[in-house]
């Protein structure tokens, strides 16, 4: 049987998800109050595969702090350095000493797939194809790698084009034999000086390599920017079981399903599900609204929040309208001030973005 490896692409500048990954890196974001990578690494270890190679860059230390040996999630993880985020084929590239003869996934560590990787990976196994991409249908193909396909297969590829020959984006899982090796030496780096996978897997159709297609099923979701976190959050929380870890006081409702972990404070307050509160968590007075993911020990007081994701160690208190479709990080204050003079006073981050109604 062939030997399948993973590799987790973990590095990247995360440009588009600024002041976030000012500070912190795009793939430990929690969605439902688990960091995006997880769910990849879990992904991988329940499609039976093992070693998972971890490509880390600037956010290393972030990264390997979080996940650690691997040893919490049943695989043996090993970091391989990026120097710089010169794109996905480099990443590929600087790989080839852990990846060695066996075929591999490679894993986007941002995106979410809800069907894992199991069936695919076992699809590739019994093949022999020397890629598979997958693909999905999308309404906005140009931000994304494009294949354009005739009579099944797949002919050309190509990255964020302006005018897309297909609907079909790459999502960002796919397997590779070592051939791909041979791709990543050859080719040059693009426009925006990035060694680009799809002009490494345009190779391989060239040279006459068997590239397979797979049209994924179930959603799919590359959270590289706000609007596609919340998202990712509303699918993973849609399939939430309930579990309260903590009581309400009396005083407060509970409706549809809500998870609270452990030390949670939840007094006068209606949570409306799905949502989970994070352990140590204080929810005073407040309203809880569907689709919403409060961080550890964040303290909500005299305030409404939905569809949002708030981060550890937060205050929002006294707001006089309601939150919604946020991302707040870690450590931040919310509070209304109701002496004069009436103002709004800010100290945000370099890429904030503020609306307010
Ligand atoms: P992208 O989202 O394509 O790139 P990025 O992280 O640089 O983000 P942005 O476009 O907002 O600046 O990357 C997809 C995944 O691959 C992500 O998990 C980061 C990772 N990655 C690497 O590990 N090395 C790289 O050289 C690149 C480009 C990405």
């Amino acid at each position: 049987m062939v030997r399948i490896k993973a590799l987790i692409l973990s590095g990247g500048k995360g440009t588009r998800l600024r002041p976030i990954t000012f500070t912190s890196a795009k793939q430990l974001v929690p969605v439902a109050n688990k960091p995006i990578l997880f769910y990849g690494i879990e992904a991988i270890r329940d499609a039976g595969i093992t070693e998972v190679g971890i490509v880390v860059g600037d956010t290393a230390d972030e990264v390997k702090k979080a996940v650690g040996t691997g040893e919490q999630f049943g695989v043996n993880v090993e970091y391989i350095h990026q120097e710089a985020p010169l794109g996905l084929a480099h990443a590929v590239k600087v790989s080839r000493d852990y990846i060695g003869d066996d075929s591999f996934v490679m894993y986007l560590g941002d995106n979410l797939l809800k069907n894992g990787v199991k069936s695919i990976v076992s699809e590739f196994s019994a093949g022999s194809h020397d890629a598979q991409i997958l693909l999905a249908r999308v309404p906005n193909p140009s931000e994304f790698g494009v294949a354009e396909i005739k009579e099944g297969r797949v002919v050309a590829l190509e990255e964020k084009p302006k005018k897309p020959k297909s609907d079909y984006a790459l999502v960002g899982v796919y397997m590779f034999t070592s051939s791909i090796f041979e791709a990543v030496e050859h080719i040059k780096p693009s426009w925006r000086n990035e060694l680009e996978i799809t002009d490494a897997i345009q190779y391989l159709i060239d040279k006459g390599f068997v590239v397979n297609s797979h049209i994924v099923d179930g959603w799919w979701k590359d959270t590289g920017k706000l609007t596609d976190i919340l998202d990712a959050n509303q699918m993973i929380l849609a399939e939430l079981r309930p579990d309260l870890k903590s009581e309400p006081k009396k005083g407060s409702e509970i409706h549809g399903s809500v998870r609270t972990g452990k030390m949670v404070r939840i007094e006068g307050s209606v949570l409306r599900g799905p949502c989970v509160i994070g352990d140590g968590a204080v929810i005073i007075d407040s309203y809880i609204g569907p689709f919403t993911s409060i961080g550890p020990n964040t303290r909500v007081k005299g305030s409404e929040i939905e569809n949002s994701i708030v981060l550890e160690d937060c205050t929002i208190e006294d707001i006089g309208s309601r939150i919604g479709n946020s991302l707040i990080g870690r450590n931040v204050t919310v509070t209304k001030n109701d002496k004069p003079p009436r103002s709004y006073e800010f100290m945000v981050g370099d890429n904030s973005n503020i609306i307010i109604f």
